[in-house]
């Protein structure tokens, strides 16, 4: 048997390829210098173009893009009125953000399980924990896999809650035919650099609702309305402006923006090749009794962001950590997505406990992200399963 890199061996690659890459081509660059030579380096007629190309996307009547993800996510929490009093059910394997945003409100996030195949929030969970205080749900679209959203949808009418996708991992994606952002109450996106697409920083909320978008598009900028409707004492003074209600910064300049624009044209290339990657990693682990993929749900049709690996411990004698390890010393890196967000000691303090969610604790014991960006090339690809099966092979049992 091949000795594994972390004992001496001779790793699979000589250079190390991690979880996630952006891909910035010459024309990206183009675009950015372009915006650069702009009259408005910020807010100008590229965001404008950004938020019209989101709604094609999206199917979205309307998009506001900021300046990350985050803030997508606290922007779409206000909108929706959470407050202090005010209980949140949110997915409990995700990055911390997805519940941030509820306490950046004041109101309490309530963690509900995950499927323990698809690795999303599980509907019966959140039905579960449903009480008079529960305002709002916000879904993950974990590794860009849509969440069951008839099933969501369906509880939210029932006890008039508002309805969140975090679709930071899932530009792109199709639920029963229709683009994430059109689906929920509001969507967030993020174009962090492993994501799909990217600004270097960003993010962007879609909604269908005229009253959200224009709250959004208020607190974006500090909460100043220039529309007259919604001041307390408005006048046709050109100047005139009024702060209504507490906001934020949260814009994106328009050299970010212009960026984006030129990366959105490629979505397509760069999903068609992520998907490829995806079916070649599928055809070579999803028959060893040793790991486990992710199972896809035949009603989304999903650009995927992460590939996640999980162990079966039956099967194998080492840890994830142990697995992790002999990964990294391979040069095919991975990564971990995600710790269950109360195990974080903030969470601790907070007063969260370990063992509210079975399965994403067991889902996190024996999970991790290989490499998936569209720039691996097929020897990348082939690299990559090499590792993997070298590692499996070493730990069988
Ligand atoms: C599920 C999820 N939600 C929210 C975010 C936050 O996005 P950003 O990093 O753009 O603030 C991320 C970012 O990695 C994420 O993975």
């Amino acid at each position: 048997m091949e000795q594994l890199a972390i004992f001496g061996g001779t790793p699979v690659r000589e250079t190390p390829i991690f979880y996630g890459r952006q891909c910035i081509e010459e024309d990206d660059i183009a675009a950015v210098a372009e915006a650069l030579r702009g009259d408005l380096i910020t807010c100008g007629p590229k965001v404008a173009a950004l938020e019209e190309k989101l709604c094609q996307i999206t199917g979205a009547k309307y998009a506001v893009v900021v300046a990350n993800g985050t803030a997508a996510l606290h922007l779409a929490a206000l909108a929706a009125g959470f407050q202090e009093g005010d209980e949140v059910i949110v997915s409990s394997i995700t990055f911390a953000a997805s519940s941030n945003c509820v306490l950046y409100c004041g109101a309490k996030p309530v963690f509900a399980d995950i499927r323990p195949d698809t690795y999303n929030i599980d509907p019966e969970a959140v039905e579960k924990l449903i009480t008079p205080r529960t305002k709002g749900i916000v879904a993950v679209d974990f590794t860009g896999q849509a969440a069951e959203y008839d099933a969501l949808g369906e509880i939210c009418r029932k006890h008039g809650l508002v309805l969140i996708e975090d679709a930071a991992h899932a530009i792109g994606t199709k639920y029963r035919g229709q683009p994430v952002g059109s689906i929920a109450d509001m969507t967030a996106f993020s174009f962090h650099p492993v994501k799909t697409v990217t600004g270097g920083e960003g993010g962007a909320i879609t909604t269908n609702d005229e009253g959200l978008y224009r709250r959004l598009m208020r607190v974006r900028t500090h909460g100043i309305t220039r529309v007259r409707e919604e001041m307390a004492h408005p006048t046709d003074a050109g100047w005139y402006n009024e702060q209504v209600e507490l906001g934020y910064n949260y814009r994106m300049t328009d050299f970010q923006a212009a960026l984006l624009l030129s990366q959105l044209g490629k979505l397509s290339r760069f999903a068609a090749r992520r998907r490829e990657i995806v079916r070649r990693y599928d055809a070579a682990f999803s028959r060893m009794p040793e790991l486990v993929v992710q199972r896809e749900i035949p009603e989304a049709d999903t650009v995927r962001h992460l590939y996640v690996l999980r162990l079966n411990p039956e099967k194998l004698t080492c840890d994830r950590r142990q697995f992790f390890d002999a990964l990294y010393a391979e040069n095919t890196c991975p990564q971990v997505h995600y710790l269950p967000v109360y195990w974080h000691s903030y969470y601790e303090k907070l007063g969260y406990e370990k063992g509210l969610c079975p399965n994403a604790e067991k889902y996190y014991a024996e999970a991790l992200s290989i490499p998936l960006y569209y720039g691996l090339t097929d020897e990348d690809v082939e690299d990559v399963i090499r590792a993997v099966r070298k590692v499996v092979a070493y730990y069988r049992r």
